[in-house]
C-alpha cells in the first residue's frame, strides 16, 4: 500500500484518512492492473456495419477491447450509442481515438488509473465514473487496502483468529456482485457481546443527543431489522428496509475505497458498508469503520427522504468532477454525513454517523467545548480537520433540505462540461450535454408538473 495512504488512528475513520490524501483511484490488491483503464462513449449513425467499422479502428491500432455495449442513442435520435472499455497496454489508443473522432458524431473519453498510465487523464478527458448501478461492481475491488490487512497497532493485529475472521468478511465483499443478496453472517458470541456493549451505551444517549429524524426511524429498525442488544443486524435486511423507505441500498465493501468511488456510490443511492466488527479487546474503540459505525451511525438517516436526497446530491456532484473538487466534496461529506450537527427547536442535535456511533464524541460535540459554525459548502469544503482526536469545529445544518439546496448551489460551481441527473427508472446517470437530452429532460419535468398541478387542483377542490 502507498505509504502516503497509511491510515492513522481515529475513532472509525481510517477510510477517510485514506481519502484525504489526494487519492488517485487505482488497484492496490494483488490482482491489480497498474496500467489504468480508458472507456469511450461514442455515437454512430444507424447503418449496416457501423459498429464493425468502429471496432476495426481498435483492431488496426492494436487496442484490445475488454467490454462492449450498444444502446439506442440518448443524444441523437436514430443513432446508436456505443460504450467500450479498452486495455491500454499496447499503446495505440491515442491513434485509435483520433480515428474514431473522425467517424463518430460524439465522443467522450473516461479514464481512471495512475496519472502516468497510458490513456491517463488529459485536458479533454473526464475522470471515469459509473453510468449505471451495476458498474459499481467495477471499482468494488479497486481498494486502497484489503480488509484483512491490519496495522501493527490495530487491536486485532496479533490475534490470528480475528485476522482470519476479517479475511472471511473481506472475501464476502470482494466477491459481491450488484443485484445479488448480501450473504448473511452468523456472528460469534464474542462478536455479539462487543456489539451489545456499544448498543447499550449509545441507545441511552440517542433520545437526548440525536436529531429527531434519527429517533423517528430507530424504533422501526428495532422492529424490522433486529436492532437489539443481543443481535447484530444483517446488511441485507437493512438494505431491504432502506430500499422501501428511500431507495437507498447497502453493498458490502472489502477495504478502503477512494473518495471518488465512495461518493459515486451515493449518486446511485448505494452506501458501501463494512460487515466485520471491531476487536473485542476494545469495544469502545475502532481504528476504522466497522458494522457498529455503519449500522448504528449511518443507517437510520438513510431512511429519511431529505437526508437521502442530500447524500445523493453530494454523490451526483462528484461524478466526473476534477480531483480538487472531489476533496472539497469529501470534506463536506465529513462535516455532515460523518460529523454533522443540526439545530432543532433551538437546540443542537447530532446527525453525523461518526458522532452517533461514538459514546464519547456524541457527548462532547454538544458540550460548550467545540466551535460551531453554519454549514456553508464553499467554506466547509476547505476546512482542515484533525483525525486523531475529537473535532474542534462542527458545522450546523438548518435542515437537511437547506443543506441539500446549498450542496446543489455549490455543485453548480464545479467546473464540469456537462450536467448530470440520476434516472431512477434505469438506475443510471444521464449525462446532460446535448439538446436531445435536455429536451427529453424538459419533457419529463413538464409531465411531472402537470401531475402536480392536477393533484393541487384536486386537493383544493376537496379540502
Ligand atoms: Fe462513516
Amino acid at each position: 500500500m502507498d505509504a502516503g495512504l497509511q491510515p492513522k488512528r481515529v475513532n472509525g475513520f481510517e477510510k477517510w484518512e485514506a481519502m484525504k490524501q489526494g487519492d488517485h483511484p487505482g488497484y492496490r490488491h494483488e490482482d491489480a492492473d497498474e496500467t489504468g483503464e480508458t472507456s469511450l462513449m461514442f455515437a454512430v449513425k444507424s447503418q449496416v456495419g457501423a459498429l464493425a467499422k468502429a471496432l476495426r479502428i481498435f483492431e488496426t491500432h492494436n487496442v484490445n477491447l475488454q467490454h462492449i455495449e450498444s444502446r439506442p442513442s440518448k443524444q441523437i435520435v436514430g443513432d446508436y450509442d456505443f460504450f467500450v472499455s479498452c486495455d491500454n497496454s499496447h499503446g495505440g489508443l491515442k491513434e485509435a481515438i483520433d480515428d474514431l473522432r473522425e467517424m463518430s458524431e460524439t465522443l467522450t473519453i473516461l479514464t481512471r488509473g495512475p496519472p502516468d498510465a497510458p490513456g491517463a487523464p488529459t485536458d479533454d478527458t473526464v475522470p471515469w465514473f459509473p453510468r449505471k448501478i451495476s458498474e459499481l461492481d467495477r471499482f468494488a475491488n479497486q481498494i486502497l487496502s484489503y480488509g484483512s490487512e491490519l496495522d501493527s497497532d490495530h487491536p486485532g493485529f496479533v490475534d490470528k483468529v480475528y485476522r482470519a475472521r476479517r479475511k472471511e468478511f473481506a472475501d464476502i465483499a470482494f466477491h459481491y456482485k450488484h443485484g445479488t443478496p448480501i450473504p448473511r453472517v452468523t456472528y460469534t458470541t464474542e462478536e455479539i457481546k462487543t456489539w451489545g456493549t456499544i448498543f447499550k451505551q449509545l441507545t441511552t444517549l440517542y433520545p437526548t443527543h440525536a436529531c429527531q429524524e434519527f429517533n423517528h426511524v430507530f424504533p422501526l429498525l428495532v422492529d424490522n431489522c433486529g436492532f437489539r442488544e443481543d443481535n447484530i443486524p444483517q446488511l441485507q435486511d437493512i438494505s431491504n428496509f432502506l430500499k422501501d423507505c428511500t431507495g437507498f441500498t447497502l453493498r458490502p465493501v472489502a477495504g478502503l475505497l477512494s473518495s471518488r468511488d465512495f461518493l459515486a456510490g451515493l449518486a446511485f443511492r448505494v452506501f458501501h458498508s463494512t460487515q466485520y466488527i471491531r476487536h473485542s479487546s476494545k469495544p469502545l474503540y475502532t481504528p476504522e469503520p466497522d458494522v457498529c459505525h455503519e449500522v448504528l451511525g449511518h443507517v437510520p438517516l438513510f431512511a429519511d427522504p431529505n437526508f437521502a436526497q442530500f447524500s445523493q446530491e453530494i454523490g451526483i456532484a462528484s461524478l466526473g468532477a476534477p480531483d480538487e473538487y472531489i476533496e472539497k466534496l469529501a470534506t463536506c461529506y465529513w462535516f455532515t454525513v460523518e460529523f454533522g450537527l443540526c439545530r432543532q427547536n433551538g437546540e443542537l442535535k447530532a446527525f453525523g454517523a461518526g458522532l452517533l456511533s461514538s459514546f464519547g464524541e456524541l457527548q462532547y460535540c454538544l458540550s460548550d467545548k467545540p466551535e460551531v459554525r453554519s454549514f456553508d459548502p464553499p467554506q466547509t469544503g476547505i476546512q482542515k480537520y484533525p483525525i486523531t482526536e475529537y473535532q474542534p469545529v462542527y458545522y450546523v445544518a438548518d435542515s437537511f433540505q437547506s443543506a441539500q439546496e446549498k450542496m446543489r448551489a455549490f455543485a453548480s460551481t464545479i467546473p464540469r462540461k456537462f450536467g448530470v441527473r440520476y434516472n431512477p427508472y434505469t438506475q443510471s446517470v444521464d449525462v446532460l450535454d446535448n439538446p436531445t437530452q435536455m429536451t427529453r429532460y424538459t419533457s419529463d419535468i413538464k409531465g411531472e408538473m402537470t401531475r402536480l398541478e392536477d393533484a393541487m387542483r384536486k386537493f383544493s377542490q376537496f379540502h
